[in-house]
C-alpha cells in the first residue's frame, strides 16, 4: 500500500487522465515542513494543459478529492497537500511489514530478468586495496539492491591475473626472490619484489624488456612460465578469500582476466573480418575518431594481447552466457575512458546490447589528499584495516557487555559493518579521503550506531515478551507517525538507490529511521504501559525489521545482541 500511488489514484480521477498516472507520480512532492501534510501535488503543469491559473486548479481538485485514505486536503497557492489519515497508514503498514517481514519493501520491476555485476576485481599478486574494498562493497550493495527489485544477480569477480606485470614479477622473482620467503608470506614478499622491479627498471631499462619476454613467453604457453604464475595466482586467492570471509562476501563467478585466453582469438578475427582493425606501428588499434576518443588498442607488436582486448571477450562472453538485460562494472573513475571505449567497440561490431552496459564508477580513496600507489609502497592494507577496527569493536564488548555471547562473531560484523557503512554512507562519485579514525567511530552516522538501535530493539522484544500478531491496534499515533512515513518509505528508497546505483540513498535512510526511532524511545514509555505494550512493541518490530533488512543490503549484518 503506497500513499503516493494512492494520492495519484485519487487525482487521477479528478482531471480524466489530462497527465499519465507516471508523470503524477513523478511530479508529488513531499512538503517542505511536516505541518504542511504528507505529500504535495504541484498544479503548474496541469493549469497550463488546462489554460487556467494553478490556483484555481488547486482548488477545484481540493474540492473533488474524496477518500478515506487522507484525513485532509487542502489547496496552499498552486498546491494540493494531502494530510493522509495517520491511523489507517500506521495499520495497515504495520501489518504488512509483520506478514512480509524481510520481503517488505521488494518490487518485482525487474522481472527476474539477468544483471550481471562486475564487481572488486583484485590484481593478483598484490595486496587487495582500500580502491579494491570500494568496488566490493559498492558491487555487493548494488547486487542486494537489484535483487530486491527483482533482478537476478551474477556476482562476478573479474580478476586480474593477466597482464604485462606478471612477466615482471617472474623476472623480479628470479633475480631476486626466495622460495621459503615468498611461500612464508606471499603478499607481501611478492609486493617487495614488484616495487623492487619498478625501482631497478628506472636504471635498468632493459628490465621491462625481459619482463615483456616473459609474459609473452606465458601467453604462449611456455610451462615453466606457467608455474609460476599458478602459484602467484593460487597463493593469492588464498589471501583473498580470508578478505571476502571477514566481509561476508561470495561471488558467482571468479572467471578473471586469464579465463578468456582461448576465446580472444575469435574476437580479434571477428574485428578483423568487421574491417574494424587497423595496424599502427606494428600494433592493432580499432579507432574512435568519430567518437573524439584515443584509438582502443589489441593486440601489441609482439602479438600479446591487453586489458582491453580480455575485457572485450569477456562482455561478450558475458552476453552469450547469461544474457544480461544490464552489465554492470564497478570500478574506479580512473577508468571511465577504458569503458567508454569498450561500448563503442562493442557497438561497431554490431552488438546493441553493448548500450546496457553500464560502467559504475566510483571516488578513489586519498591518503592525504593523494592517490594511494601500489608501486611506491604507499598503501594501506585493507586486512589490517578490518583488523583494527574487529580488534575495537571486542574492546567495546569488554567494556560494555562482557557477557555478551558470540562474541568473537558479533566484534567482527560490528568492525566490518563499520568499515563498510564508512564507505557506502556518501554518494559513490566522491573521493574519500582515508580515515582510520573517521572509519572506526562507532557513534553518529555510522554503522553500528544502527546496529547498535537494531539490538536495542531486540532486547526490547524479549524483554516485553513480544508476541506475534497480525491483529495491530495503534498507540501514540502523533509519535509514531514520523517513524510511519519513513516505514512507508522503503519501497521508493529501495528504487531510488537501485535507479541511481546508489546505495548511499539506503544508508541515509537508516540514519533516518534509525534516530526518528530513537527520539520516540526518549519520549514513550515502551515497557512501562502495560496495556499498550503489545501495540508499541508491535512498532519497535516493524522498525527493527526494516533496520535489519536495510543494512542486509549494505551487505551489513545485525547481530540480536551487542
Ligand atoms: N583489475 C582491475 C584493476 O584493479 C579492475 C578490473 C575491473 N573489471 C573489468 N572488467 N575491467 O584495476
Amino acid at each position: 500500500m503506497d500513499a503516493k500511488q494512492i494520492f495519484v489514484q485519487s487525482l487521477y480521477e479528478c482531471m480524466d487522465g489530462n497527465l499519465e498516472k507516471e508523470r503524477l507520480y513523478s511530479l508529488i512532492e513531499k512538503p517542505k515542513q511536516a505541518k504542511m501534510g504528507d505529500l504535495a501535488f504541484p498544479c503548474f503543469e496541469l493549469a497550463r494543459n488546462y489554460r487556467k491559473n494553478p490556483q484555481e486548479i488547486a482548488t477545484q481538485l481540493v474540492e473533488e478529492i474524496n477518500s478515506i485514505y487522507f484525513e485532509r486536503v487542502e489547496a496552499v497557492g498552486a498546491y494540493v497537500n494531502v494530510f493522509l489519515n495517520k491511523a489507517l497508514f500506521t495499520k495497515k503498514i504495520l501489518q504488512q511489514i509483520s506478514k512480509e517481514k524481510t520481503n517488505f519493501g521488494y518490487s518485482n520491476l525487474g522481472e527476474e530478468k539477468v544483471i550481471t555485476i562486475d564487481l572488486s576485481s583484485p590484481n593478483i599478486a598484490k595486496p587487495f586495496s582500500m580502491g579494491h574494498l570500494r568496488s566490493t562493497v559498492i558491487g555487493n550493495a548494488i547486487a542486494n539492491i537489484a535483487e530486491k527489485v527483482g533482478y537476478k544477480t551474477v556476482r562476478i569477480n573479474h580478476l586480474g591475473d593477466w597482464g604485462t606485470q606478471f612477466g615482471k614479477l617472474m623476472v623480479a622473482y628470479q633475480k631476486w626472490g626466495n622460495e621459503d620467503q615468498v611461500r612464508a608470506n606471499p603478499i607481501k614478499e611478492l609486493l617487495q619484489l614488484y616495487i623492487r622491479f619498478h625501482e631497478e627498471a628506472e636504471v635498468d631499462t632493459k628490465l621491462n624488456d625481459i619482463g615483456r619476454k616473459w609474459f609473452k613467453r606465458l601467453e604462449d604457453g611456455d610451462a615453466q612460465a606457467e608455474e609460476l604464475w599458478g602459484w602467484f595466482r593460487e597463493e593469492s586467492l588464498k589471501d583473498f578469500s580470508r578478505i571476502y570471509e571477514l566481509l561476508g562476501i561470495s561471488f558467482d563467478s571468479y572467471n578473471g582476466e586469464a579465463f578468456y585466453n582461448d576465446k580472444m582469438d575469435r574476437v580479434v578475427h571477428e574485428l578483423q573480418q568487421k574491417g574494424l582493425l587497423i595496424e599502427s606501428e606494428g600494433a592493432k588499434v580499432v579507432t574512435l575518431e568519430e567518437e573524439n576518443l584515443p584509438p582502443c588498442l589489441i593486440q601489441k607488436r609482439d602479438g600479446t594481447t591487453l586489458y582491453a582486448t580480455r575485457d572485450l571477450t569477456a562482455a561478450i562472453y558475458r552476453y552469450e552466457t547469461y544474457h544480461f538485460a544490464k552489465s554492470l562494472y564497478v570500478v574506479g573513475n580512473e577508468q571511465t575512458l577504458h569503458f567508454t571505449q569498450l561500448s563503442y567497440v562493442l557497438q561497431k561490431m554490431g552488438y546493441n546490447w553493448a548500450k546496457n552496459m553500464k560502467h559504475i564508477s566510483f571516488g578513489m580513496m586519498l591518503k592525504e589528499g593523494k592517490k594511494m600507489s601500489t608501486r611506491k609502497g604507499k598503501l594501506v592494507l585493507l586486512e589490517e584495516v578490518l583488523q583494527e577496527a574487529i580488534q575495537l569493536a571486542n574492546n567495546n564488548i569488554m567494556e560494555k557487555n562482557p557477557l555478551l555471547e558470540k562474541k568473537e562473531e558479533v566484534a567482527r560484523q560490528v568492525g566490518v559493518g563499520a568499515v563498510i557503512f564508512h564507505d557506502l554512507k556518501n554518494d559513490r562519485h566522491n573521493d574519500v579521503e582515508f580515515s582510520l579514525e573517521d572509519m572506526l567511530r562507532f557513534e553518529g552516522e555510522t554503522g553500528p550506531y544502527i546496529q547498535y538501535t537494531h539490538a536495542r530493539m531486540n532486547s526490547l522484544l524479549k524483554k516485553g515478551g513480544y508476541r506475534e500478531t497480525n491483529n495491530v491496534s495503534v498507540v501514540d499515533i502523533n509519535e509514531a507517525w514520523p517513524i510511519i512515513t519513513r516505514l512507508m518509505a522503503l519501497q521508493d528508497t529501495v528504487m531510488k538507490a537501485y535507479n541511481a546505483s546508489d546505495p548511499s540513498k539506503i544508508a541515509k535512510y537508516l540514519i533516518e529511521l534509525a534516530r526518528e526511532f530513537n527520539k520516540y524511545y526518549a519520549n514513550v514509555r515502551i515497557l512501562g504501559d502495560e496495556e499498550n505494550k503489545q501495540a508499541r512493541l508491535q512498532l519497535v518490530y516493524s522498525v527493527k525489521t526494516v533496520l535489519k533488512e536495510g543494512l542486509r543490503l549494505l551487505g551489513i549484518q545485525a547481530p540480536d545482541a551487542m
